[in-house]
């Protein structure tokens, strides 16, 4: 799950965007710094150094070794370069409070261990059926609205969007209030007023709901954090929910869409897939690799210098994890990596690695396995409704994917 502090860095174009053609392909620039090797020197857009992961086995290492640092504010090389609006917003110990995917060990074990007390099996397993449900629903009204639709605004964004607000207890009606605002957060280049006041805006709206379920609990998670760690303050219970909330459907929304595509992409995959639903697991997977939307990191600061792939890496430099290229690395896929959803056993990076691997990864899959399954099943002849060339791609955001998704169905 990305956060807003990323929204610091200035990565040019070339890191940015995919293949001319091909949606989900790295950039042919990327994709060459990772043929030449593992570990990379490149200049920003604001022409600061920083240093790029390409090789899979490096990018393990580097996310499971404490030495690189996961907040990048610690660094006053990079406040000085932030708007002062947004330094003095980074820096303020108020807004940092329970921001944990920021945070080393071992701050950020403590977060961890209570969260992760709260991401039950048990609380995993009763969301299982109510995925289920909310799938169904979503594409019973797209049936019900006829043959044609946009599948981000129609499935892929909602469905991730309420099942978190389940999970946190946030009451779904309130939707506008954060999605929008959400968004904003995730924008590469969206100026730094327009930051804060997204910013300023979600916390105070997630404030609220901190003290109505302080004042009156309920059975949602953010009602068990408050009885289990009755000493978690507003603004650290605020940052917590905040990150779960914006990480939550953020990712597996933009993982539903463009999953969709590219599968529409791939038909061959595609017709694995309908004709032995039994895949839907291992498909997950390699279109989690494949696609790896979380395409400018995870991020890190040097504590000290260091050695990676013989590579000297100075102390307080930017260390970039490029997941979409460490995820098809030839060592490790075979030499294009492309989709196969009968790949079986695929390890990848798309979750990150190390203390901060994704917390929410088992519910994301529930979440895509269902929603791929009943996609596939409840419409067939899928299609797009418009060329593949034309379909807006969120080149320009934080977490990859599609701005919207024109589909028809038989
Ligand atoms: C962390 C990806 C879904 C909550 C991460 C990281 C990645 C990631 C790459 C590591 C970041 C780092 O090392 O700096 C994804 C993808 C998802 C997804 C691709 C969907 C397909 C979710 C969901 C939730 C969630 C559904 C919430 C329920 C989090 C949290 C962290 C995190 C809280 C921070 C963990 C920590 O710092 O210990 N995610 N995520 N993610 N994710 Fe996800």
């Amino acid at each position: 799950g990305p956060s807003q502090d990323r929204l610091a860095l200035r990565l040019p174009t070339e890191y940015t965007e995919r293949t001319p053609g091909c949606p989900f392909d790295p950039s042919t620039r990327l994709t060459d710094l990772g043929t030449r090797g593992p570990v990379h020197q490149v200049t920003m857009g604001d022409g600061d150094t920083a240093w790029l992961i390409t090789g899979h086995e490096e990018a393990r290492a580097v996310l499971a070794d404490a030495r690189f640092s996961s907040d990048r504010f610690r660094s006053e090389r990079v406040l000085r370069k932030l708007p002062e609006a947004l330094r003095a917003r980074m820096t303020d110990p108020a807004v940092r409070a329970g921001n944990f995917i920021t945070m080393d060990a071992p701050e950020h074990t403590r977060y961890r261990r209570l969260l992760t007390g709260q991401f039950t099996v048990r609380r995993m397993r009763q969301l299982t059926p109510r995925v289920q449900e909310i799938v169904t629903e979503h594409l019973d009204a797209m049936v019900a609205a006829g043959n044609r639709a946009d599948l981000v605004p129609a499935f892929a964004l909602p469905v991730p969007s309420l099942v978190i607000c389940e999970l946190l207890g946030v009451a779904y009606a309130d939707r506008a209030q954060f999605q929008e605002r959400s968004s904003t957060l995730l924008r590469l280049n969206a100026p730094a007023e327009e930051v804060v006041k997204a910013s300023d805006e979600l916390r105070a709206f997630m404030r609220g709901l901190v003290r109505s379920k302080r004042a009156e609990p309920t059975d949602d998670l953010l009602s068990g954090l408050i009885t289990a760690a009755p000493e978690l303050t507003d603004d650290e219970l605020v940052g917590i929910s905040l990150l779960l909330l914006i990480a939550g459907h953020e990712t597996t929304a933009n993982m539903l869409a463009l999953g969709t595509f590219a599968l529409l992409e791939h038909p061959e995959e595609l017709e694995k897939l309908r004709s032995d639903p039994s895949l839907v697991d291992g498909a997950v997977e390699e279109l989690l690799r494949y696609l790896s939307i979380v395409h400018l990191g995870p991020v890190r600061t040097t504590l000290e210098e260091v050695e990676v792939a013989g590579v000297r890496i100075p102390a307080d430099e930017t260390v970039i994890v490029n997941v979409p290229v460490a995820n098809r690395d030839p060592r490790v896929y075979g030499e294009r990596g492309e989709l196969d959803v009968a790949r079986g056993r695929v390890s990848h990076l798309a979750f990150g690695h190390g203390i901060h691997q994704c917390l929410g990864q088992q519910l994301a899959r529930v979440e895509m396995a269902v929603g791929f399954t009943e996609l596939l099943r409840r419409l067939p002849g899928l299609r797009l409704d418009l060329p593949a060339a034309e379909v807006p791609l969120r080149s320009d955001m934080l977490v990859y994917g599609v701005h919207s998704l024109p589909v028809a169905w038989d």
